[in-house]
Formats: structure tokens, sequence, C-alpha cells
């Protein structure tokens, strides 16, 4: 394809939170667009746009990735997981470092160059299973050969998001949040930033072989985060900071309650504060949105 020029993009994992706003965007950039999906469950059809095509399959299946990309010009891969059944790193080795091996083979044998992947601030740093994954995940991207582009968000933040929405999920059962490491530092980016970074490097040659940062303009502490949500809805909640060793116990139970609210990998993934002194956007030329002042639209 041109890469500056409209074509058909497919998109691995569209069907989920980003990939919702992403799809629209790459619409009205005059993509055609096909969304590969496990299972096209009717909400999944609900929430993506008509004019998206939808394909079912296995992401983890060379053949089914080769067929879905025979006329393709460039793939997004989305797929993501942020907790795995066990704690072994084995689910996250094959969602990440499995899924991009097999989308990159798939690639070269259909002839496709342009790949757009997904990553997270950190990846291959630190001791959680799902950073390291996500690191061997950007080599196997690098080493590809093929024309790559990588981001590394933040948090993201939107209408539907695990941040803002969860926090208010708990709160309205919880008169108040006991909170394991309520002094790390987030750097929530605006979805929709995040889907306009995506479609701008579709259309920037120069963004090949680059790696973006996705942060937004404000740092934020998980408490801070927990407070603003309480008082957005008019919720007066406490916020009770845990030990080190308190919140290590709470992780672990965390794992075994319905929904995972925590797990002992997300543990070891929130010893690193989620900030970044690059502003991949503005290397895009776009304009980080303060997601303080989306809060309202975000928690509607
Ligand atoms: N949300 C954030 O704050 C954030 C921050 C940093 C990085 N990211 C990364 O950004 C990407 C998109 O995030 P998101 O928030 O949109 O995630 P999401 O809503 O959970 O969507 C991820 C998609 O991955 C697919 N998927 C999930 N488990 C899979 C599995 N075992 N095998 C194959 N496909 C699977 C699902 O597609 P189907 O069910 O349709 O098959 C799902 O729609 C992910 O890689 C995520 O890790 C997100």
């Amino acid at each position: 394809m041109a890469t500056d020029g409209p074509g058909h993009v497919v998109v691995l994992g569209g069907s989920g939170f980003v990939g919702r706003h992403l799809v629209p965007r790459l619409l009205q950039a005059g993509h055609r667009v096909t969304v590969l999906t496990r299972q096209l469950t009717p909400d999944k059809r609900a929430a993506l746009s008509r004019q998206a095509s939808v394909r079912e399959g296995d992401v983890h299946d060379a053949g089914f990735l080769r067929s879905a990309f025979h006329d393709a010009d460039a793939v997004v891969n989305l797929v993501g997981i942020l907790n795995e059944r066990g704690d072994n790193g084995a689910g996250f080795e094959r969602v990440f470092v499995g899924v991009a091996e097999t989308l990159i083979a798939a690639m070269h044998s259909a002839g496709v160059r342009r790949l757009l992947q997904m990553s997270a601030l950190h990846a291959g740093v630190g001791q959680s299973h799902y950073l390291q994954s996500r690191g061997r995940a950007e080599l196997a991207v690098r080493e590809s050969g093929l024309d790559w582009t990588l981001f590394r968000p933040s948090v993201i933040a939107g209408p539907g998001d695990g941040l803002f929405c969860r926090f208010d999920a708990l709160l309205r059962l919880l008169p108040a949040l006991p909170l394991g490491r309520a002094d790390a530092v987030f750097q929530p980016v605006w979805v929709i930033d995040v889907a306009d970074a995506f479609v701008r490097s579709l259309a920037e040659p120069g963004s090949i072989g680059q790696y973006f940062e996705l942060v937004g303009p404000e740092r934020f502490s998980l408490a801070q985060i927990v407070r603003m949500t309480a008082r957005a809805r008019g919720r007066h909640r406490a916020v009770m900071a845990l030990s080190p060793g308190l919140g290590r116990l709470q992780a672990a139970i965390g794992e075994h309650l319905p929904g995972k609210p925590i797990s002992r990998d997300n543990w070891r993934s929130l010893q690193l504060d989620s900030t970044s002194e690059h502003d991949g956007l503005a290397e895009l030329g776009i304009t980080a949105t303060a997601v303080s002042a989306k809060l309202h639209e975000i928690l509607r």
C-alpha cells in the first residue's frame, strides 16, 4: 500500500475498548476496515461501526490470519489481556508473543508490510510477566523486517475504560477503598488521542521503525484517581492506603475474586510509575487531552 494513503486495514482485537474508538477514526480517514474477533457477539457487533467488516476466527491460527490479510495494506494489533489464569506468564506469552510471531509470519506470507503494534509503557522492564511478555513481543516486531510502528501508552482513559469506570463500579459498592500502591503515578492518555496516533502514523511514513510513548499531560497518583472518580459522582469515599505487605496480600486475594479486581502480576506492574518524559503524541502532531476535563464524559 501507499503507507501515506487510505487502504485496507485489518485490526486484531478491534472489538475491545481501544478498537471501538479506533475503528471509526480509521473509517473517517477513508480506510476500509476489517476487524478480526474470536467470536462476534451481539454486543460487539452493536459497538462496532456498521461500515466495518468483521471476520470471526482464531488469531493464533496462521492460516486464518494469512487469509484475512490477503488484500490488506496494513495490520493493527490490539490483542491484549491484563490478567492470565495462573501466575506463570504462560497466558501473557501466548497472547502477546505468540500472536505477534504468528501475525508477523502471516504478514510475510501474505505480502503485507505495514504493522502497527500496541504495546505498553515500560514493556520489557521490571518483574511483571505482563511487561516482560510485552517486551518480547516488541522484540519480535522490531526484528520482523516489516514496516513497524510501536505504541506504548500509559493507562488509557475514555468511556468504558478499565481505570475510572472500573473504580466507579467499585465505589458504587464499597463505603471505603483499601488501596495497594496508592502512591503509584499514572499519566492517563485520552483514548481518542491514542486512536488519532494510530491514524496519523498510518499516514506518516516517517513513523516506520519508531516507538511512540503515549501519555496525557497530567500526572495522578492512584489515590487521586479514586478520589476524582468519587467526587465526580458526588460520593464521599475514604481511600485507605495499604502498606506494601498488605498491598501484596490484597493482590494475592484479589486474583481469586470474581472479576479479578487485582492480581499478583498487576501488583508487580504497579511497582513502576506509569509515566514518561517523552510525548509521543506531540511527535505525531497531536496535542494531548487532559482527561480531568473529560471525567464526566468518561463516566456517563
Ligand atoms: N486499556 C488500557 O489502559 C491499555 C493500556 C496499555 C496498553 N493497552 C493495550 O492496548 C490493547 C487494547 O486494549 P483494550 O483496552 O482495548 O483491551 P480489550 O478491551 O480487553 O480488548 C482487547 C481485545 O483482545 C482480544 N483478546 C482478548 N483476549 C484474547 C485472547 N486470549 N486471544 C486472542 N484475542 C484476545 C479481544 O478480542 P475478541 O474478544 O474480539 O477476540 C479483545 O477485544 C491491548 O493490547 C492492551 O493490552 C491497553
